[in-house]
């Protein structure tokens, strides 16, 4: 990945702590805090990330993994640890994911985030947390503003993500308020690109590797529920601006609102891989939300970020590394 990274952002080579760094975005993000010059010590419990998704760092003296389960609590070195920054994106984040992996998803984003936070105050860190468009549940304001409280089941099958995603936001700012702590929280809509574990059910890649393998195209409900999405380029340099560049603690929307039903995804999916998969029905899974599209304007404003990879260029980029994938 070539990440452009605005010069404002660099700052002198830091110690870093990534969680999730074996996942899809974390080894994105891992790659480019290294690419930066910064020390970063992985944490990832491999549960639904790999280590293939880190080759490029291997061998990097600047990047080393601890394999750990965070809802165990912190490792004893990290702990103990010294860190500039924090960034805290472990969480099973597909529906598939979560939903079997219940109690795990609670505890990594409410408990090993208040160890974490815990850890910044120590440290004197800055930390970031992935939370997430769920946030917004169901959504009865469209677009999602960040100002917008949402529409969650509290018991439903998401609400192990969703309510923990939505403690994890209520807890950083605790800690920011009463401690002090420098915080950041972004909101992230649904972002694609390689690395997206190939069997957890994310609608694109799900349409990708059925397109490539002549399989039919599988729509939940009509396909006219609508999903934005951002390309994992656009979203990694949204996090390190955020982190970077404004003290702004409340959260912050990083996604793009080029809004598409998932009915035309398929299409344009299975046309950009030039395959003759027809396309099915299936039945909308519980609390499936029908539109899901970020409002940007604090993201521009705050932070001059935007979105530039559109969506034709990063489906082509996604199915070419797919491609390969299944073909070797
Ligand atoms: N990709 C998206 O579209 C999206 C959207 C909204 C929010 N997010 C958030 O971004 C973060 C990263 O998501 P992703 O898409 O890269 O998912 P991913 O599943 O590819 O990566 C998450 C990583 O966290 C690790 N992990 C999970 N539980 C752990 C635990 N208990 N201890 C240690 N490691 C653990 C996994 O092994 C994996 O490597 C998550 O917090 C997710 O909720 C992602």
């Amino acid at each position: 990945m070539k990440l452009e990274i605005p010069a404002s952002c660099r700052t002198e080579p830091m110690k870093v702590l990534l969680t999730g760094a074996a996942g899809f975005l974390g080894s994105h993000l891992a790659e480019a805090l290294v690419g930066m010059g910064h020390d970063v010590t992985g944490v990832d419990s491999l549960i639904t990330g790999a280590r293939e998704n880190l080759r490029s760092l291997e061998n990097n003296p600047h990047f080393r993994l601890i394999e750990h389960d965070l809802a165990a609590g912190l490792p004893a070195e990290v702990a103990a640890g010294q860190y500039q920054r924090i960034w805290h994106l472990a969480s099973p984040a597909s529906p598939v994911g979560y939903v079997k992996h219940q109690v795990i998803t609670l505890k990594v984003n409410a408990m090993a985030t208040i160890a974490l936070l815990e850890l910044a105050q120590r440290c004197k860190a800055r930390m970031f947390i992935a939370s997430t468009s769920e946030c917004y549940g169901d959504p009865l304001e469209h677009p999602q503003r960040e100002t917008y409280w949402g529409h969650v089941n509290p018991v439903g099958m998401r609400s192990m993500y969703d309510e923990a995603k939505r403690f994890m936001e209520a807890a950083t700012m605790a800690y920011h308020r009463e401690r002090g702590v420098d915080t950041r929280i972004v909101r992230i809509f649904n972002t694609y690109g390689p690395r997206l574990a190939i069997d957890d059910g994310r609608v694109v890649v799900a349409f990708i590797k059925q397109s490539l393998k002549g399989e039919p195209l599988t729509v939940q409900g009509d396909g006219s529920q609508t999903r934005s999405l951002c390309y994992v380029e656009d979203e990694i340099r949204g996090f390190i601006m955020l982190m970077e560049l404004q003290p702004y603690h409340l959260p912050v929307n990083i996604g793009n609102p080029d809004e598409v039903t998932v009915l035309q995804l398929a299409e344009e999916i299975r046309e950009l891989v030039g395959s003759k998969s027809e396309i099915i029905r299936m039945p909308l899974p519980p609390d499936d939300p029908r539109q899901r599209c970020p409002d940007i304007t604090l993201a521009k404003n705050l932070l001059q970020w935007t979105p530039v990879v559109n969506r034709r260029e990063g489906l082509k980029r996604t199915i070419e590394y797919y491609r390969k994938k299944i073909q070797a």
